[in-house]
């Protein structure tokens, strides 16, 4: 991959997920990865779903965000490279641009096509800063090119994405992400565990936006495996699960369907799950054992009155 060095570039890393999606399809509890939620369609609904007032984890963490503001930049330190992994629509780190003072900030994420116009809007309002995107599916493996500037490193992780990684996973890219730091470190935002009756509006909201993100995962797949998957067969299906403390979003066939797409099929009866998201909610704890973990040393932390998020900055 090579990335050109103007004020805003892209690179975009082509993966063939025909493979991935046929596994996840053809095994016996069916399921869709998530990132294929983020297509251009469903990154809209996704920014739809964070300006929903029962869609708590957005302005919870822009609160403390902005409450804490003075207090996280001193412990986050100016300078260096801000690196915003699943940037979207590049807002969060942009309110950060003021006090961190970065030099180059580089905005990864999934769909290159929505953080290309996002970072296009930025690059004329900060021309001191140097703008990058990539295209990566950092769910597998993080790799920040060398033509970054090996100097101090602020990964920018918001939102609680991470929470949508399997502890093993969330595990893996916190140590890729310790790894290339330097002398730098992580700001994360994280979703904490809370009653159940909270988590179910937020993620089974009344509007139905929720729904239509998670039921959007089947266009986005037909065009990915050129299958034949139709929405109005499936509805949207969120659950609390204690045990594994997390929120698990299906889609559930409203019929006996049958999917096919260049030679195979699959068949779902009725009442049939796919799995397409796990939302992870930690408690301080557990959040801190994990960052332990994957390498960091210390964590300064920022929550809201109710509890309900965490902002952390790992060293
Ligand atoms: C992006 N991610 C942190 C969201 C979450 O809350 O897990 C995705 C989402 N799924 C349904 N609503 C929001």
């Amino acid at each position: 991959m090579q990335i050109p060095t103007s004020s805003t570039n892209t690179a975009t890393i082509d993966h063939d997920f025909i493979p991935e999606i046929e596994l996840g399809l053809l095994a016996e509890n069916a399921s869709i990865s998530p990132k294929f939620l983020y297509d251009p369609l469903g990154s809209h609904l996704f920014t739809a779903i964070t300006l929903l007032p029962e869609y708590y984890p957005t302005n919870t963490e822009k609160n403390i965000f902005s409450q804490y503001k003075d207090q996280i930049s001193q412990a986050v330190g100016i300078g260096g490279t801000l690196i915003d992994l699943g940037a979207g629509n590049c807002q969060k780190a942009e309110s950060f641009f003021e006090s961190l003072k970065p030099s180059n900030y580089l905005a990864i994420d999934f769909s290159v096509e929505y953080l290309q116009d996002a970072l296009n809007k930025l690059a004329g309002k900060y021309p001191h800063i140097l703008m990058q995107c990539i295209g990566m599916d950092f769910s597998k493996q993080l790799i920040i090119p060398d033509s970054i500037a090996p100097t101090k490193r602020t990964f920018f992780y918001p939102g609680s994405s991470l929470g949508n990684f399997l502890p093993s996973e969330a595990l893996h890219l916190l140590s890729q992400i310790k790894n290339q730091a330097n002398d730098g470190g992580l700001l994360i935002g994280v979703d904490l565990m809370k009653e159940d009756a909270v988590l179910m509006t937020a993620y089974d909201d009344p509007l139905k936006v929720t729904a239509a993100f998670n039921l959007n995962i089947l266009r986005s797949t037909n065009s990915h495996l050129n299958s034949n998957f139709k929405v109005e067969q499936f509805r949207h299906v969120a659950k609390v699960n204690h045990a594994e403390n997390r929120v698990e979003l299906y889609l559930e066939a409203l019929e006996n369907v049958i999917v096919s797409w260049p030679g195979k099929s699959r068949e779902f009866k009725k009442g049939e799950l796919i799995h397409t998201e796990n939302s992870h909610k930690y408690t301080i704890e557990s959040i801190k054992q994990l960052l332990m973990s994957a390498g960091f040393e210390t964590t300064q932390i920022w929550t809201d009155p109710k509890n309900y998020f965490a902002v952390i900055y790992a060293k």
